[in-house]
């Protein structure tokens, strides 16, 4: 039995036959509607989420399956102080899979160690978002052709952002990627990822506060939000929530086949004018999370192609 805590928990050649199986439900969704029949998704989020939850339940009703779970602490027995590794070993015997969804990092882990049934990290606090991964490479291996020779620029809270974080660990693993990394220097990539990931990859990066000197470069602009949530500070927050806001001005910068990306919700950080940009792919990206999410399920319960 398989889980999924860390976007690199598939190897390269398991991740493109994901992206493959997710673009076969793309061309004909109808073929798989019925592959889940029988089976059960629970979801259990600790932490609030639209997309995730939601694409992850829409997905298993397109299979056939069905679905359960809480979206929130204060719904569960959580708020009564049973453990994660209690709540897992009981939905166990409640559902054939699960995703878990958790403010503090590593309980996605933690779970899946006492768990009977394939156990998906849906966000662990600032640490990892691996199905958001898989959405985004999806997004680039579609829209843009490759996930390789691509010059790649995270803008925002590259500290706590786990989208980031995620994100960087898969495409390390393809050739000729280069990194420009667009924070505040409060809000820096973390060390570890500098050095247990960029530097031990020999990756090219750069970091920089500026976006507009960055763009002319960039394949893909991945655009992130301040995470309000996970500030000690609101002070802090309010002071470099809007350090970064995207505007059709500063596309005019930009590559005219550069995609812009944003694992979403938005704040401030782009101009709802950019959204009529062709090349504001964001909403299509949270479109993908689903097939994806369907793609992932089907492998994880190994259930056969339609
Ligand atoms: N991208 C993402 O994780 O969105 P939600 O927090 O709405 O799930």
């Amino acid at each position: 039995m398989k889980h999924i805590i860390s976007p690199t928990d598939l190897t390269v050649s398991e991740l493109d036959e994901l992206l493959t199986l997710a673009e076969e439900i793309i061309q004909n969704p109808k073929k798989f509607s019925e592959v889940c029949r029988g089976k059960k998704l629970a979801t259990l989020f600790y932490e609030p989420s639209t997309r995730t939850r939601l694409s992850f339940e829409a997905a298993m009703l397109n299979l056939g399956g069905s679905i359960l779970g809480f979206s929130s602490a204060d719904s569960s027995s959580a708020s009564k102080g049973e453990s994660v590794a209690d709540t897992i070993r009981v939905i166990s015997s409640y559902a054939d899979i699960c995703a878990i969804r958790h403010p503090k990092e590593g309980a996605p882990l933690v779970a899946s160690n006492y768990s009977s049934i394939p156990v998906i990290n849906a966000g662990d606090g600032g640490h990892n978002h691996p199905t958001q991964t898989f959405t985004d490479l999806l997004t680039i291996k579609n829209l843009k052709g490759r996930l390789d020779k691509l010059t790649v620029g995270f803008c925002g809270d590259l500290k706590f952002g786990r989208t980031v974080h995620s994100l960087i660990n898969a495409l390390v693993r393809y050739e000729d990627i280069n990194f420009v990394l667009i924070s505040p220097e409060e809000l820096r990539v973390p060390a570890y990822i500098r050095e247990e990931v960029l530097d031990a990859h020999n990756i090219s990066y750069e970091e920089t506060r500026k976006l507009e000197a960055a763009m002319p470069k960039l394949d893909i602009l991945y655009m992130t939000r301040v995470q309000k949530e996970r500030f000690f500070n609101e002070e802090d927050y309010i002071r470099l929530k809007d350090t970064y806001i995207l505007e059709e001005k500063k596309m005019t910068l930009a590559k005219k086949d550069m995609l812009v990306l944003h694992p979403l919700p938005r704040v401030n950080e782009i101009a709802t004018e950019v959204d009529d940009d062709p090349r504001a792919v964001y909403f299509k990206q949270a479109q993908f999370g689903v097939y994806v999410r369907m793609a992932l399920i089907m492998k994880l319960l190994e259930v056969e192609n339609a």
